[in-house]
């Protein structure tokens, strides 16, 4: 089929095989252009496919030479509808890993199910025994809970009173005032329950009783925490409940894995154009105007450069420079700088939909928001038949439910 984009609100309901290829081989040749890093040797990673996940994967294959394990809910492709970026991307990633012989394994299905946890365990055992770090970053609408079964869907939302920014349509270039209602004590709990750190350290915990945490085991969480203008909506709202869940459950996990001379850790990552931040309101402009002055002052990273230096500079260095009162790693030093922070608190309110493009590098967002589903790649072909049924090396069967 020819597959084009068909952006549907702040989804795209298309991927590309080819694009995904190329978007993914540029990350890896970022990764080997930056040098070896000394690190871990056997890699879990959840939530493996795209964005920070995907970036893990391919700084720990390609930096640190180890082998991978990546988890991720994604789709095949059909007769009519292409699979997703996700699906392409692991295609592409395990194609160029195992062209280099390397281990490259990766399950496809709910990361919050037991069966899941069981057989990724199983595939631990029989081909690498034990791991030595544990990427979480999984992001999801909805969770439902093994044990119970109940489905909790997470939402975006204030908390205590409604609040009023400004958003963009990216596609359509328009910026508008949107109005969010406070959330219910119900969504607060539910938006917790999904993107918490109850999933996190039931992984950890079935890991441990099974036997696979290898001695000096590390697990990273992603989090994010932004400047005030975003903080109705993020840090103080619902899903700043849920990271402030997840950092409560890395000290938990921190202390469980003393007992392998392990550690547990939350990196503050930068904001950047992925599927999850593209759905969260206000952040897009937020980011627009972000990635245009952090270009300007050529500080600007995507998910693999942040990747890259979580790696080299803190999560296998005893430097603790980079750690915050918290204890969490502030990858985002860059994002928060205070000349950067200051010019989009002065530049916000004069946004509008005509200086949109002069302010903002909303051209940036959307050409990033098409790489996510392998559009705008360099050297593809759009206009030419591509087989949308690809195969991920190390998936035989259809998707794993
Ligand atoms: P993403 O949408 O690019 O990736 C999500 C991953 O989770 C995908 O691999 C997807 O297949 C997987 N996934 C979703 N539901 C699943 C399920 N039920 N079972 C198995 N896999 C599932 O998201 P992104 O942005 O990379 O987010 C990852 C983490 O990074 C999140 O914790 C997010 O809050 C954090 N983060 C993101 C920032 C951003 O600007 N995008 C900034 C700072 C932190």
């Amino acid at each position: 089929m020819i597959i084009q984009p068909k952006i549907r609100g702040f989804i795209c309901t298309t991927a590309h095989p080819a694009g995904c290829h190329q978007v993914v081989a540029e990350q890896i040749e970022y990764v080997k252009s930056q040098g070896k890093l000394k690190g871990p040797e056997n890699v879990l990673i959840i939530g493996a496919s795209t964005g920070y996940g995907l970036a893990s994967r391919i700084v720990s294959t390609f930096g640190n030479d180890a082998k991978t394990i990546g988890v991720f809910y994604e789709k095949e492709a059909d007769e009519k509808r292409t699979a997703s970026a996700g699906w392409y991307n692991t295609a592409a990633f395990e194609e160029i890993a195992h062209r280099e012989n390397r281990y490259a394994k990766s399950i496809n299905g709910d990361a919050f199910s037991d069966e899941i946890k069981q057989q990724v365990a199983d595939l631990i055992r029989k081909d690498l025994q034990k791991i030595d770090l544990i990427v979480y970053s999984l992001a999801s609408p909805r969770r439902q809970h093994p044990k119970s079964g109940e489905v909790f869907s997470s939402v975006l939302k204030p908390i205590g009173r409604a609040y009023t920014s400004k958003t963009v349509d990216a596609f359509r270039g328009e910026v508008k005032d949107i109005t969010l209602d406070q959330a219910s004590e119900d969504e607060i709990a539910n938006t917790i329950a999904v993107m918490g750190g109850e999933d996190w350290e039931m992984w950890i915990d079935f890991l441990a009783k099974e036997n696979l945490l290898a001695e000096g085991v590390t697990t990273v969480a992603y989090s994010y925490v932004g400047p005030e203008l975003t903080h109705p909506i993020y840090q103080d709202g619902t899903i700043g409940k849920a990271k402030e869940h997840l950092r409560l459950s890395a000290e938990k996990i921190d202390k469980k894995l003393k007992s392998h001379q392990g550690k547990a850790l939350l990196s503050v990552n930068k904001a950047v154009v992925t599927q999850a931040s593209a759905a969260i309101p206000v952040v897009p402009l937020y980011i627009s105007l972000l990635f245009k002055l952090m270009k300007e002052k050529g500080t600007h990273e995507g998910c693999v450069e942040q990747i890259y230096r979580l790696y080299k500079d803190s999560l296998f260095t005893n430097n603790t420079e980079a750690y915050d009162a918290q204890g969490q790693i502030r990858l985002d030093d860059l994002e928060m700088q205070k000349d950067i922070q200051e010019k989009i608190a002065a530049l916000w309110p004069q946004i509008t939909s005509e200086n949109l493009l002069e302010l903002t590098d909303i051209e940036g967002y959307r050409n990033e928001f098409y790489r996510l589903f392998g559009f705008h790649a360099k050297g593809v072909d759009y206009d030419a038949e591509v087989d949308q049924n690809v195969k991920i090396p190390s998936i035989q069967s259809s998707l794993i439910v």
